[in-house]
């Protein structure tokens, strides 16, 4: 077994663990708190949560409750983007992590409470964690800006315009930076600062994790394109049929495949170049991630 397996079998329940225990703690409304559960209890790789904690963990730090509460937030507001994501009104999805989408199960309407419940719920796990006063601050306000308009959300939006007008390269890498990049961008940062590293070394995992984004994206398009449904445990082939702007759709299967080697290959030397700036920083578990992440 890799490095990077062990660590992900040993902390992927955590992540799990605490995401269900502060969301099992709400009593208002059972209905709505069942749906949350359902979505946030459904799999998924958690590579987000995992960045972050991998990070920590690089810098020979000792992972400690309030990491896995950021990491928790983090997970909850990329679930609730997913639900989202799926509704009729957006990419019209019936099936998630293998089982039916929220809102196959729940109805529209509550699907998008639940959405609303995880985003918000989110942010309270991080007002109310165990992170020093000044990293809270810092945190809710990196997640605010990678989670909103300025990140995921107008993300989406630009994602959505890109079905009635073929995006060019250039406006698609924004997308995919905004849509994708940004809360991946976020799990590095957040990372950096739990870990106490510079302003220089946490800028520094942030241009890996602008790699990492991009490739991430052209990736998930990659698969829509050429998996299967069973491998993916999501419906194959949405992209095409809702005239998505993509990079297999702008450059083909074979040149988006070199775009995506392009970016994970920049992402490799970035971690690199931290080791240069950081000699304490040891690189592999995050390599084991993008090792992962290749396409077979
Ligand atoms: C899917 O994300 C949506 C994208 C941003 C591409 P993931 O591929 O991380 O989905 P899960 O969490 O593993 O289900
Ligand atoms: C989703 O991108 C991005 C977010 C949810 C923010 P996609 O729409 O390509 O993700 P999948 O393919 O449905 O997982
Ligand atoms: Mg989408
Ligand atoms: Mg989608
Ligand atoms: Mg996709």
């Amino acid at each position: 077994m890799t490095e990077f397996s062990q660590f992900q079998q040993q902390h992927i329940p955590l992540i799990e663990e605490e995401m269900t225990a502060f969301l099992e703690k709400y009593t208002a409304n059972t209905y709505l708190k069942e749906s949350m559960l359902y979505s946030v209890q459904s799999g998924g790789k958690r590579l987000r949560p995992l960045l972050l904690l991998a990070v920590v963990l690089s810098f020979g730090k000792e992972l400690e409750k309030k990491d896995f509460q950021a990491a928790a937030a983090l997970e909850m507001i990329h679930t609730y983007s997913l639900i989202h994501d799926d509704l009729p009104a957006m990419d019209d999805d019936d099936l998630r992590r293998g089982k039916p989408t929220n809102h196959k199960i729940y109805g529209d309407a509550h699907a998008i409470l639940a959405g609303d419940g995880l985003l918000t719920a989110a942010f309270q796990l991080l007002a109310l964690s165990q992170l020093e006063m000044d990293e809270k601050v810092l945190l809710i306000q990196l997640l605010t800006k990678a989670a909103g308009t300025e990140g995921m959300v107008s993300g989406q939006a630009g994602d959505l315009q890109g079905e009635t007008r073929s995006l060019t390269l250039e406006e698609l890498i924004e997308v995919h930076e905004r849509k994708t990049g940004a809360l991946i961008e976020f799990a590095l940062l957040a990372g950096g600062i739990l870990a106490d590293q510079t302003e220089a070394i946490v800028a520094l995992l942030g241009d890996f994790a602008k790699h990492l984004g991009l490739a991430f994206q052209i990736r998930d398009d990659l698969l829509d394109a050429t998996s299967s449904e069973e491998e993916l445990g999501k419906q194959v082939g949405r992209d095409e049929t809702l005239h998505k702007s993509t990079y297999p759709g702008l450059l083909g299967i074979e040149g988006a495949t070199k775009a995506f080697e392009e970016q994970m290959t920049l992402a490799n030397d970035q971690l690199l170049d931290i080791q240069q700036n950081n000699s304490e920083f040891q690189p592999e578990l995050l390599q084991g991630i993008l090792k992962q992440l290749e396409l077979q």
